[in-house]
């Protein structure tokens, strides 16, 4: 009776933690498509019509790119880490309650930086009145990281996997990069006439979140899951230690000497290390596993590191060469879209159905026109948005619409492959309704 009882409790705890990563992972996605990829191809027609950055607002730029980072894969980000180290730990009813109030929180305070950059509307109180939600509802959840102890773990002489050293690293660059923020936004707030962050301070704050947030975070990541899903021999956490160093010193050279070039430099040399030491170049020791995804899955889930190594390069020729925006501009988009974006859509096709209460993906066709159409738009932008910018080939200008377009297509094909996923049910119900009577009864 009393085992009756705590499976049941279990069930319902596991079910009430699928519930609310539902509702990080739909958040996300409607960040994702709305303020995020369709204001930024709205920017982008602007700027390319105009043929000058200048077309449009700072302001209405700095919305965009806060909805990716921090609405759709800032979300997609603190949902899963809920749900994973809450399964772990096998606290979910208070696991739970906690999601939910820091989803609320995390919700109101992008949906508002957003809303306040745009309209210009109460954008004085409402700036800093967002960077106190986004940086509560990241305590909430931290507070639940650090309570979580390693799955397995004997005692605490028990090392954590290197995996999980990053992770949890990277989460302390999500913390930094989100004190900053509300620092920058409470200054902008008090003496700005706009509510654009000014663009040196901006640019550092990027920098602070790329390489010490996210691109740590998905090298985390890559080593619990490559080897898994890739066959890719384990990854040396050497090899790991030494790219997240070289992360961090790119962050500082960048933020405490205004260092540009050295930061662009190491920059390159740990997405280098990171990809060898994660075994990217090399090839699978066991079959990949692609069972659910589409047979390319093990190509795409490699090319972000091409992305991360063309991101690189061009924030090394950036500081010397860029006169207009279009090279920095163009290291970043090879960095938000080639290798964030491209390695959620990859991963997040792989993972997310099963987690969202083993279900199958939608589509495997969606899965791979996603991915081509992504790639095929960050290559067209990468390719034209130095040469346009800066003058250098004035048809660039033509190009990028285009290339924005076919990235907003492959964003709109992963979101629906996602809907249509968490739409139906989760698959032992719907193979149980499809089953024939008769074999009901057997
Ligand atoms: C998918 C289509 C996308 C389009 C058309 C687009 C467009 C733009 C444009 C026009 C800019 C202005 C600066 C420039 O010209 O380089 C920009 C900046 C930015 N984008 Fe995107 N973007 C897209 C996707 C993404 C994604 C997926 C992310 C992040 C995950 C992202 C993050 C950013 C950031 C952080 C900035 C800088 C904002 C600032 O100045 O503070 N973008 N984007």
């Amino acid at each position: 009776m009393r085992t009756g009882t705590t499976a049941d409790g279990t069930i319902e705890h596991e079910h009430a933690m699928q519930r609310v990563l539902k509702a990080w992972i739909i958040t996300g996605l409607l960040f994702m498509l709305l303020p995020g990829t369709f204001f930024g191809v709205w920017n982008l027609i602007g700027m390319s019509s105009g043929e000058t950055m200048m077309a449009i607002p700072p302001a209405w730029l700095q919305a965009h790119g806060h909805a990716q980072v921090f609405g759709w894969v800032g979300s997609f980000i603190l949902g899963i880490g809920f749900y994973s180290l809450n399964k772990m730990a096998g606290n979910a009813p208070a696991g739970a309650r906690a999601a939910w109030v820091s989803w609320a929180l995390w919700t109101l305070g992008v949906g508002l930086r957003w809303w306040a950059n745009i309209t210009l509307h109460t954008w004085r109180i409402a700036l800093p009145a967002s960077g106190l939600a986004e940086l509560t509802a990241f305590m909430i959840f931290f507070r639940t990281v650090s309570r979580h102890k390693p799955a397995g773990a004997a005692g605490p002489s028990q090392p954590r996997p290197i995996w999980m050293k990053l992770v949890l690293l990277a989460n302390l660059g999500f913390a930094a990069a989100l004190l900053d923020n509300l620092g920058l936004v409470m200054r902008t707030a008090l003496v700005s006439s706009t509510p654009a962050i000014a663009t040196p301070a901006d640019q550092l704050f990027l920098t602070l979140v790329l390489w010490s947030f996210l691109v740590p975070l998905i090298w985390g990541f890559n080593a619990r899951w490559m080897p898994v899903f890739l066959g890719l021999r384990e990854p040396s956490a050497r090899g790991l230690v030494a790219a997240w160093l070289m992360a961090l010193g790119a962050v500082l050279a960048a933020l405490l000497a205004g260092a540009w070039l050295l930061s662009g430099i190491l920059a390159m040399a740990a997405s280098v290390t990171a990809a060898l030491a994660l075994h990217i170049p090399r090839r699978s020791e066991r079959p990949p596993k692609t069972a659910g995804v589409h047979a390319s899955f093990p190509f795409f889930a490699r090319l972000p590191y091409a992305w991360l190594l063309v991101a690189s390069a061009l924030s090394i020729l950036a500081p010397l060469a860029d006169r207009a925006g279009g090279i920095w501009g163009a290291s970043r988009h090879a960095l938000t879209v080639g290798f964030v974006a491209a390695m959620v859509l990859v991963i997040g096709q792989r993972v997310l159905p099963a987690f969202c209460g083993m279900r199958v993906l939608f589509s495997q066709r969606l899965m791979f026109w996603s991915l081509a159409l992504l790639n095929l738009g960050c290559l067209l932008r990468v390719g034209s948005e130095p040469l346009a910018y800066e003058g250098i080939w004035h048809a660039g200008w033509s190009v990028l619409p285009v290339s924005g377009m076919l990235e907003l297509s492959g964003i709109v094909l992963f979101a629906a492959n996602m809907f249509l996923t968490l739409a139906r049910p989760p698959e032992h119900l719907r193979l149980h309704s499809i089953r024939p009577v008769g074999s009901r009864l057997s």
